[in-house]
């Protein structure tokens, strides 16, 4: 929260969140799944978006989420829920842009996360996760080796890019732009006309 205080979204955010200057977010609903403390949520609402759906599983982001939606003067346009949404999407709403920000590699369910956040994307889903490439799965098996060590339940995953495609495919979305970072991947994908 400090962080995003002083310095605004991260670089990979930043990217994330570029990638929807070529539509507009005014009016727009947005759905945005493991958003953390919400900041991505907070400059789409700054941006114009009409509203913001969090749908997160940990619950200790809450008290700092709601600090800053207080601070923003946006309590009546964020409506935040702390559940698995891969397991219960269907006690959300779709909405016209969905964010999933460095989400799908905490996941090992791949199909059934992406499959759900596709589902329920009118217009844009905009996605970030690790490339697959020798250093990113490298970085990832040293970190899930520590987790393993500190004996956390967490998990990181590189989930295959290609399959992460198709199955948002399968729901009717297509890349629209995608950037491959040097850890991070960024991509746009939007509904067929
Ligand atoms: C690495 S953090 C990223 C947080 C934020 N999006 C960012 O980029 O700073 C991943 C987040 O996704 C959440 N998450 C993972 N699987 C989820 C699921 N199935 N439903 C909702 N949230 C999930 C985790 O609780 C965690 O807060």
């Amino acid at each position: 929260m400090r962080r995003y205080q002083r310095r605004g979204l991260d670089h990979t955010s930043r990217r994330v969140r570029r990638l929807a200057d070529p539509y507009s977010v005014r009016g727009r609903t947005l759905l945005e799944i493991g958003g953390g403390i919400g900041a991505m949520q907070l400059e789409f609402l700054r941006a114009g978006a009409v509203t913001a759906t969090s749908v997160e599983l940990t619950p200790t982001y809450e008290d700092v989420a709601a600090a800053l939606i207080h601070d923003a003067g946006l309590e009546d346009r964020v409506n935040r829920r702390v559940m698995d949404f891969a397991e219960s999407a269907a006690q959300v709403s779709p909405a016209d842009v969905v964010i999933l920000n460095r989400v799908i590699c905490c996941y090992p369910d791949m199909p059934r996360l992406t499959g759900a956040a596709a589902q329920h994307t009118r217009e844009l889903l905009l996605l970030s996760f690790p490339r697959r490439a020798w250093w990113t799965q490298a970085v990832v098996g040293l970190a899930n080796v520590s987790l393993r060590i500190m004996r956390r339940r967490f998990h990181i995953f590189v989930h295959p890019p290609k399959e992460i495609f198709a199955t948002a495919a399968q729901h009717g979305l297509r890349p629209a732009d995608v950037h491959r970072g040097v850890f991070w991947t960024v991509a746009s994908l939007q509904r067929a006309a």
